[in-house]
């Protein structure tokens, strides 16, 4: 490791892994421990669980995770350098990260669009080119301040402006056209830019890079607005428009509000309202739901005040509340869309306005359904058995409880009725137990196994003094064998145990088989004789006689007992005694 172990600590020591797992899954507290969704595999009762003691986060299920860094490196697809460098940059630790992870063709890609974003940007900013488009940004209330941080651009009516800028900067055509920035004639073959004469809003990805353009057209050419196609890096179905900026404000708030425009995103970062994201598209796709649910329990659906906003809002809120997620609605005043609104009514009413009115959103479908069925008694049946059906989905019962009082009066039927009406739960208040570890079922010989190992992980000078009595004979169980090898290289770097920066010198694979030996309780001085003891028994040069013995005296009681669980078990660990000593 080119990394200084000194470094590396420290940025482990001043790093806390709570809040880091907490800036990208919901985590809950229970007990000494948090838990969550695991953010490697899809489940829906929380098997990752965080250790705030021993500072290491580990998916009981899929066995992913680690320390702080190992976290970092699976969920950002980062090596271990680049991991390093980011927990290390709000310290002040530089990090020199010569090899990066992301892949080098994803890389060709996305400098192509910081290249082009700043071009965009400087022409918007500073040329007659940009001075129209700038001047319709202004008028429509988009400040300079949020112009330049979100390096919003300008793409001039020209055909070859970004084909030429690209080519110059030494990169090909096919590529330019792979990352979407330019279109191709099929009939021969030629490239001509894919953005004419419209506004560039750069989409940045979750980990911050830039991957893409929704670009509007100032003069009323169609379509309003242009996106750049499904790329390499760009992948519609995964992406939130500004959750790279907007996570830790949904982590704070416990809260997500879903925009349908990316102006109006913009529009709302001028206030002080920061956990909004757009979907890229009113459809959700499967891994926005996975995403979603890990972010944030409550999730609050913005759309247009029109009908296809409200549209949008039944088949997205349906969608989320069947996910086990609350959901809200925060209720656009006719015709108009959160861009509109602010415009409208300003910056602060707008803030006013998300503090005090978020609806449920089975409080928001009644109102919609009850206005649906007019006089029509079959719709008015329909939709309230519909609204009965839907209730099943909300776990909070107190919130139910009022839902009830507010879809009954809605529709002006008994409270008592409507209840008599909702299915028993689908999903009952979310299980969190975690489940246990799976413990394997030890022989003899690997019990004696883990002990040695266990004593090697908390003593450097016994580790350093066995290590080479330490090997595959003696250690027959593989994964103590491989821990004792990663604890062998960590020892010489530290002098003492720590469960978590050990990691880093062992295959993510042991870390469960790591973590169960760091809970076991031994005495804290053990001598060189029982360490002895226990490498003779081991290595087969002691005799075995006692234990053969004991399991054959266990073996006759079995017997008599017509036990043939046990006397199947206890005949397997004397085949295993016999082949292990082999004496
Ligand atoms: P709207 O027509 O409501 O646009 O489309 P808007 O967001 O209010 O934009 P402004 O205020 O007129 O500039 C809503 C969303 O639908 C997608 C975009 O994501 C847009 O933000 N859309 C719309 C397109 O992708 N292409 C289009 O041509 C139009
Ligand atoms: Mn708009």
């Amino acid at each position: 490791m080119r990394i200084p172990e000194e470094t590396i600590a420290k940025i482990k020591d001043e790093t806390d892994i709570t809040e880091l797992v907490a800036s990208y899954i919901k985590l809950e507290r229970r007990g000494r421990n948090y838990v969550g969704l695991c953010p490697f595999h899809d489940e829906k009762t929380p098997s990752f669980s965080v250790s705030p003691e021993k500072q290491i986060a580990h998916c009981f299920g899929c066995k992913k995770g680690g320390n702080v860094f190992q976290f970092l490196m699976e969920i950002e697809s980062m090596s271990f350098a680049e991991a390093a460098a980011k927990l290390g940059e709000p310290l002040n630790i530089k990090i020199d990260t010569e090899t990066s992870n992301v892949r080098e063709s994803d890389m060709t890609l996305i400098r192509m669009h910081d290249y082009m974003t700043d071009l965009y940007h400087h022409l918007l900013m500073n040329t007659n080119e940009g001075e129209k488009p700038l001047q319709y940004l202004r008028d429509r209330g988009f400040s300079t301040d949020l112009i330049r941080a979100e390096k919003i651009g300008f793409a001039p009516n020209m055909s070859y402006f970004a084909k030429n800028a690209l080519l110059e900067q030494g990169y090909n055509e096919e590529t330019a056209y792979q990352a979407g920035l330019l279109s191709r004639n099929e009939e021969n073959f030629s490239y001509y830019d894919r953005f004419v004469g419209r506004i560039m809003i750069p989409i940045k990805n979750h980990q911050g890079h830039h991957v893409g353009y929704t670009a509007r057209s100032i003069d009323g050419s169609e379509p309003k607005y242009l996106n750049t196609p499904e790329t390499e890096i760009f992948k519609k179905r995964e992406l939130f428009f500004n959750l790279n900026d907007a996570r830790k404000h949904v982590r704070k708030l416990d809260n997500i509000i879903l925009m349908e425009g990316h102006l109006d995103v913009l529009k709302v970062k001028m206030t002080k309202v920061r956990h909004i994201v757009a979907t890229m598209g009113t459809e959700l796709s499967q891994e926005n739901l996975n995403l979603l649910e890990r972010l944030s329990s409550n999730v609050t659906i913005m759309f247009d005040g029109d009908s296809a906003g409200r549209n949008a809002t039944l088949k997205v809120g349906d969608t989320l509340l069947k996910r086990g997620l609350n959901v809200y609605v925060q209720k656009i005043p006719d015709k108009m869309d959160p861009d509109e609104y602010i415009e409208t009514f300003g910056a602060e009413e707008f803030e006013q306005f998300i503090q005090d009115q978020q609806q449920h959103y089975l409080h928001f479908k009644a109102e919609v359904l009850r206005h649906d069925a007019k006089e029509n008694d079959m719709k008015f049946t329909q939709h309230l058995n519909s609204l009965a059906n839907d209730m099943q989905y909300v776990s909070d019962h107190l919130t139910a409880e009022r839902l009830v009082g507010t879809i009954s009066s809605i529709f002006g039927v008994d409270k008592q009725a409507l209840s008599g009406q909702i299915p028993k739960p689908v999903r009952q208040e979310t299980n969190y137990a975690i489940p246990e570890p799976q413990r394997q079922q030890l022989s003899q010989r690997q019990k004696k196994e883990r002990y040695v190992t266990r004593i090697m992980m908390v003593n450097r000078e016994y580790l350093l003094e066995y290590s080479d009595t330490l090997d595959g004979n003696v250690l027959t169980y593989g994964p103590y064998y491989d821990i004792i090898r990663g604890l062998c290289a960590y020892f010489e770097a530290h002098t003492v145990f720590d469960l978590s920066l050990a990691l880093n010198y062992l295959d993510p694979a042991l870390t469960d088989t790591l973590i169960e030996l760091d809970g076991m309780l031994i005495h804290e001085d053990v001598s060189h004789s029982e360490i002895n003891d226990y490498l003779e028994d081991l290595s087969g040069i002691r005799n075995s006689e006692n234990e053969k013995q004991e399991l054959y005296r266990r073996l006759e009681v079995a017997e008599r007992d017509n036990d043939f669980e046990l006397q199947i078990k206890l005949t397997q660990e004397l085949v295993e005694l016999n082949r292990t000593y082999k004496m």
